[in-house]
Parts: structure tokens; sequence; C-alpha cells
């Protein structure tokens, strides 16, 4: 491929990922006693037996590497009201659970309010290019009836299903 269509293909990329409408997880663990978190959107389910699930992370995540070490984490599926709990774990550094609430549940953090949770084993990690796939085995869930938080064309939305027809 000719250098001009590879830099088409990384622009194209990135617009067509834009138009996928994604999840927006925080994904946490403990650094020792320390709670941390970041960001994700690319997490989705991957096995109903055993229940499973996969989380894509950047070779560079602090999160990956804390996991790499302990081999649990948390997915704390957010709620429409937690774009600014996205935003917080988004970005690098130890204090991102200040001024959280979260307890601890099945040995990893629960950030409070979330829609949807989710605690890990972690069964195997996987190399894929400039990220690693965390492929988990679900431990715990619980669920907090609220709408979800969703990414789409770089802002954060909601779901809201079509009107029924009439
Ligand atoms: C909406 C959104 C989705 C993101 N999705 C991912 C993702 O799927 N995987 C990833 O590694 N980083 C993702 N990030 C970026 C991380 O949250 C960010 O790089 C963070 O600083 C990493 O923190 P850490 O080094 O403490 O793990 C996303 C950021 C945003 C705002």
């Amino acid at each position: 491929m000719s250098e001009s269509v590879i830099d088409q293909v990384a622009v194209e990329f990135r617009e067509v990922m834009a138009r996928v409408c994604t999840p927006v997880a925080v994904i946490t663990a403990f650094d020792d006693a320390r709670p941390h978190g970041t960001t994700v959107s690319a997490f989705t389910s991957l096995s109903m037996g055993p229940p499973m699930i996969l989380v894509s992370l950047d070779r560079g995540s602090d999160l990956l590497a804390i996991v790499r070490r302990t081999g649990e984490f948390g997915v704390n599926v957010l709620a429409h009201d937690q774009a600014d709990v996205a935003m917080r774990f988004a970005r690098k550094g130890a204090d991102k659970f200040d001024g959280i609430g979260w307890t601890e549940s099945a040995r990893v953090p629960r950030i409070s309010g979330s829609a949807g949770w989710l605690a890990c084993t972690t069964e195997t990690l996987v190399d894929g290019g400039d990220h690693v796939v965390v492929l988990g085995n679900i431990v715990e869930t619980g669920l907090t009836p609220a709408a979800p938080l969703t990414y789409h064309d770089r802002v954060f939305g909601t779901h809201r299903a079509f009107e029924a027809a009439s």
C-alpha cells in the first residue's frame, strides 16, 4: 500500500469508528490499597457460558499495568448522568478517585451510581497492535435502574428507543 492510502485508511478508520455508538465504562482495580480507574469504550460481552467480557486497553495504560499484576478488575457501566465521571477517569494520575463515591466489592473498587457492575478475574491477555485485549471471567454482577451513558461522534449522550409505531 502507498503512504497516501495508508494515511487515508488511518483517517477514515477513525471516522468510521466515530459512527459506532459505544457504551462508556470505567475499569477499576486496586493498586495495593489505592483505587485506580480508566474510562473505556472498547468493552463488550464475549461469552455467556461461562460469562465473560473483553476490554481493550492501550499498552501505555496504568490500569493495564495494575491488572497484569493483580488479575482482578471491575467494570462500571456508566449511567447517563456520569459524563463528568467518564472525563475524570480519561486522564492520567493517581488521584482520579478523589471526590468520587465508591465501595469495595468482590475485591475491586465499585463506583456509586453506575448503571451496571461486573467484577472480573483475568482469564488471559491478548496482544492486539498497540492495545492489549483483556478477557475477563465475571464473578459478581450488579444493576442500578438508570439509562446508559453512550459515546458517539466524539460526544456523550444516551440511548432512546424509537416511538412505538401507532
Ligand atoms: C470516551 C472515551 C473512551 C475511551 N476508551 C478507551 C479504551 O477503550 N481503551 C483505552 O485504553 N483507553 C480509552 N480511553 C482513554 C483512557 O481513558 C485514557 O488514556 C486514560 O488516561 C488512561 O489512564 P491510565 O493510564 O490511568 O490507565 C478513552 C477515553 C474516552 C474519553
